[in-house]
């Protein structure tokens, strides 16, 4: 897909407003570059796809990762990020994160986020590959809706921040190598807008959604980095994306995550032969790194010709289980399962992009004036393999520090040119969402937790096929959602294919093994 834009249109005929910064996305990337960007007084508006609320940070169980334990330690912790990471996380990137990662959360509790406690301390909980326990959580299992409750009603409340939901995010202007803005369509009136930013800042969040099982909302079509890419935006560490090891499998129900921490506090992995089998596997058993569990977890399946394993609490205090887990335990309950006594059927399923749009440690891409922050963003802190729970403290350290990077550059000084496109031809007939069940099916196949080059070359081939579309305007946002997964799709499986070793969240099984010479990054380019 090398198309620069997804649909025809001329600035100068359009409504246009004028913001110091343009955010996309109202996960806790965007709401808290937005909060940080307001306290200095700054005009912020939020272009969200639907509502404020459908973004991944809402669905967060686990917790936010931060050194505040009496024996813990930034150093600790980016000890345990660096050897999750496998080799490949920047470590000045990881060291920003750490350090200042506890001194953000701290001012999330000051903004009102009410994190569990035991005996009026903080109550931390571990996850795989941690070597501390080091989780905050809240209401138990709903970390991510406490944070997005505090962010949102920020958002709600400040006079200089406007978010504006069904607000789908077209394209980037982009002229020069300089972003001056984005192209939108209002989702209820149908209007396409320019919104003009002195920043642009990219928190879309991540692709779960090329995949059929994911635990990812529906929105998390990779917008931001197909839009990044059609600008001419440098993406990073494509072939990394984590699969969730415990994501509940039963037929009929969606996918829903079953936290890592319900391993961290003791729960089992089982067969359908009831044999628990990760310490045959890795000597942190079931808290070993996420893609050793998940491949543990295939070769079981595989071996006992299953299509799931279960997670067994049954051996665990009923009544711990029932207060830490109650999101868990109410859902599985709707299902007729209970979680004291019941095994919980659960597959792996795509979870978290690890790659992205590449910027520095100041959140900058490649384009003057775009920056990029969360999961659609790629510095290098996450690596080969992100560590549980590291993903919500990379939206607010980074979020952050774009906010003090703009801070502190002079004041653009010339106004914007003005954009337009006229040579898309109309639509051919496609049926938007059946081709979204395809690549759903061609990544699940070939660009899954287990690639080979022949399969990624039919992945390559199937996008290959579909590249004409880029000369097509979209007409409607499942179009262009759908033209943004053919995009990051061709990305993901380009990349997948020049890695030829497995690392992390990459596994090749033509190429087993992690290769001294691959310790370096894959960065594309238009
Ligand atoms: C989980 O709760 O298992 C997910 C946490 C994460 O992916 O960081």
């Amino acid at each position: 897909m090398t198309g620069r834009y997804l649909v025809n249109f001329d600035t100068r005929q359009l409504p246009q407003e004028n913001w110091d910064y343009v955010i996309l996305g109202s996960g806790i990337a965007g709401l808290y570059t937005a909060y940080a960007a307001s306290r200095l007084n700054r005009r912020v508006v939020v272009l969200t796809k639907y509502t404020m609320e459908d973004s991944n940070t809402d669905k967060a169980q686990g917790g936010i990762a931060a050194a505040l334990g009496h024996s813990d330690s930034p150093a600790l912790h980016l000890k345990d990020t660096l050897a999750a990471g496998a080799g490949l996380c920047d470590p000045e990137a990881v060291s920003v994160l750490v350090n200042e990662g506890p001194g953000r959360v701290r001012e999330l509790i000051e903004m009102g986020a009410q994190f569990d406690r035991e005996n009026g301390q903080l109550a931390l909980t571990r996850e795989g590959a941690h070597s501390r326990r080091r989780i905050l959580h809240a209401a138990g299992d709903a970390t991510g809706a406490e944070i997005q409750r505090v962010l949102s009603g920020q958002a709600r409340l400040a006079p200089n921040i406007e978010v504006r939901e069904n607000h789908f995010a077209v394209d980037l202007l982009v002229q020069d190598n300089t972003c001056y803005g984005v192209l939108a369509l209002d989702g209820s009136s149908g209007e396409l807008k320019v919104f003009w930013g002195r920043a642009v800042v990219l928190a879309t969040g991540g692709l779960g959604q090329l995949f059929e099982h994911s635990t990812n909302p529906l929105v998390a079509t990779g917008d931001g980095i197909a839009m990044a890419w059609r600008a001419g935006a440098e993406v990073m560490d494509m072939e990394f994306i984590q699969f969730h090891p415990t994501v509940l499998s039963l037929p009929g129900a969606p996918p829903f995550l079953i936290s890592e921490a319900v391993r961290g506090e003791g729960a089992y992995l089982r067969n359908r032969y009831g044999e628990r089998f990760m310490p045959r596997y890795h000597e942190l058993a079931e808290l070993a790194p996420r893609d050793v569990v998940v491949r543990a977890m295939l070769k079981e399946m595989g071996s006992t010709a299953s299509d799931r394993v279960f997670l067994d609490l049954s051996h665990l205090d009923p009544a711990m289980v029932q207060q830490r887990f109650p999101t868990i335990s109410r859902t599985c309950s709707s299902y007729g399962l209970d979680v004291t006594k019941d095994p919980i059927p659960v597959a792996p399923a795509a979870h978290y992009m690890m790659g992205g749009v590449k910027t520095n440690l100041y959140g900058e891409t490649s384009i003057e004036g775009l920056y990029a922050c969360g999961e659609v963003a790629c510095q290098g802190v996450h690596g080969a393999n992100r560590l549980a729970s590291n993903s919500l403290l990379d939206g607010l350290v980074f979020g952050g520090r774009i906010v003090e990077r703009v801070n502190s550059l002079p004041p653009r000084r010339h106004g914007h040119p003005e954009f337009s496109c006229h040579e898309l031809a109309g639509s051919p007939e496609v049926d938007a969402a059946r081709l979204r069940q395809e690549i759903q099916s061609v990544m699940g196949k070939y660009v899954g937790p287990v690639r080979t080059a022949e399969g990624l070359e039919k992945a390559l081939a199937f996008f290959e096929d579909w590249s004409y579309l880029a000369g097509y305007r979209a007409r409607s946002i499942e179009e262009m959602e759908v033209w943004n997964m053919l995009a990051v799709g061709q990305l993901v499986a380009q990349a997948a294919l020049i890695r030829t070793e497995s690392r992390g969240g990459h596994y090749r099984l033509d190429y087993p093994q992690p290769r001294d010479l691959w310790l370096k990054h894959v960065i594309l380019r238009r």
